[in-house]
């Protein structure tokens, strides 16, 4: 992480100030440092890559989880490999080319998976839905200002963190809550070419490790209905949300239809429902403290997750669970 971050951490326990401990420097860039605050809590930066979870955290790392479990097929199952890892990707059904991608990471092929990964989308989402994604990345990277402390929110494997690379004199923050995710993403960003260098930060976006007012420009893409809600209220975290951002806050998602009643059941019963609808989700950041409006909007046809043949206990997304007109939406918070 830049020396520059060091500024606007702070304590994601109790947001007191860190005393920092920097034991390995390259540059302007802390490759090894601990952090403590006055309450006790303790925080490190191994190779480069900040770890400011809440301790109480735990360590569940669904990133690592699939990654073992991929390395698992890979390795006991060489027919699998074989036909995942062939010289091309010709013969293999929509959502195996997708694990493809993932098994050519594991491999070390970068360039390939980098290259086979929008074709792979494609055939997994459709067209109309990825242009809608492409279209929603684009006003994004359009719209946020180039200059102060951009932070994107759950970067998982940098869709939107890739459109925002353009801009040397923004420091750029990837956050997520798993560690391997993160870990991941810094491969992936490795062979996009030249770019500025971007920060790695693990942080649960309920319980953020930055100081009030530090950040000029928060992004998010597909973030908001997939961080883990078993560990927090959609209105605290939109607060917090609202507590770290001095500038404006950038959502893209995609939104059901309200009169869809077999996503509504499953949406409620997982408490989604302010955050999956549209009106619902601006007047949630309107109650803490947003002036929230939607400045990008695109429909398209979801379709659900076509079945691997590779894997067929594996599932790419959960919803939708049938075909669904949606909107891809950018959520602009002031
Ligand atoms: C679908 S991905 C988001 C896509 C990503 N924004 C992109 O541009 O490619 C969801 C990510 O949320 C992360 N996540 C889940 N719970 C989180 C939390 N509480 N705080 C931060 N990240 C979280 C997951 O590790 C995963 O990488």
């Amino acid at each position: 992480m830049h020396n520059a971050l060091v500024e606007i951490l702070c304590c994601p326990v109790c947001r007191g100030s860190l005393r920092w401990h920097i034991t390995e420097r390259e540059g302007g860039w802390i490759q090894r440092a601990e952090a403590t605050c006055s309450g006790g809590h303790a925080f490190e930066v191994r190779d480069g890559i900040a770890d400011l979870l809440h301790p109480a955290h735990g360590s569940s790392d669904l990133w690592q989880t699939g990654s073992t479990a991929l390395q698992g097929v890979l390795s006991q199952q060489p027919d699998v490999a074989a036909r995942l890892l062939a010289p091309t990707p010709d013969g293999l059904c929509a959502a195996d080319r997708f694990f493809r991608v993932f098994a050519l990471e594991a491999r070390g092929r970068m360039l390939e998976a980098l290259s086979e990964e929008e074709p792979a989308s494609i055939a997994v989402y459709g067209v109309e839905l990825r242009r809608a994604f492409e279209e929603a990345a684009a006003f994004v990277q359009s719209s946020v200002t180039p200059q102060g402390v951009a932070v994107d929110l759950a970067s998982g494997r940098g869709t939107l963190l890739r459109h925002l690379l353009d801009a040397p004199s923004r420091l750029l923050v990837a956050t997520d809550i798993s560690l391997t995710g993160l870990q991941s993403l810094r491969r992936r960003l490795a062979v996009m070419g030249d770019h500025p260098p971007v920060n790695l930060l693990v942080a649960d976006a309920h319980r953020l490790p930055f100081a009030d007012e530090s950040i000029d420009t928060l992004t998010t893409w597909a973030g908001l209905p997939n961080i883990d809600w078993e560990a927090g209220q959609p209105a605290d975290t939109l607060r917090e949300l609202r507590r770290v951002t001095r500038g404006e806050f950038y959502n893209a998602q995609t939104f059901y239809p309200l009169d869809d009643l077999v996503h509504r059941h499953m949406f409620e019963a997982s408490s989604l429902s302010a955050i999956m609808y549209e009106t619902p989700l601006l007047n949630l950041m309107r109650q803490t403290g947003w002036a929230a409006s939607i400045e990008m909007r695109q429909d398209a046809m979801a379709y659900p997750s076509p079945p691997s043949e590779l894997f067929p206990d594996w599932q790419i997304d959960l919803v939708p669970v049938r075909e669904t007109r949606v909107s891809v939406c950018v959520v602009v918070g002031r």
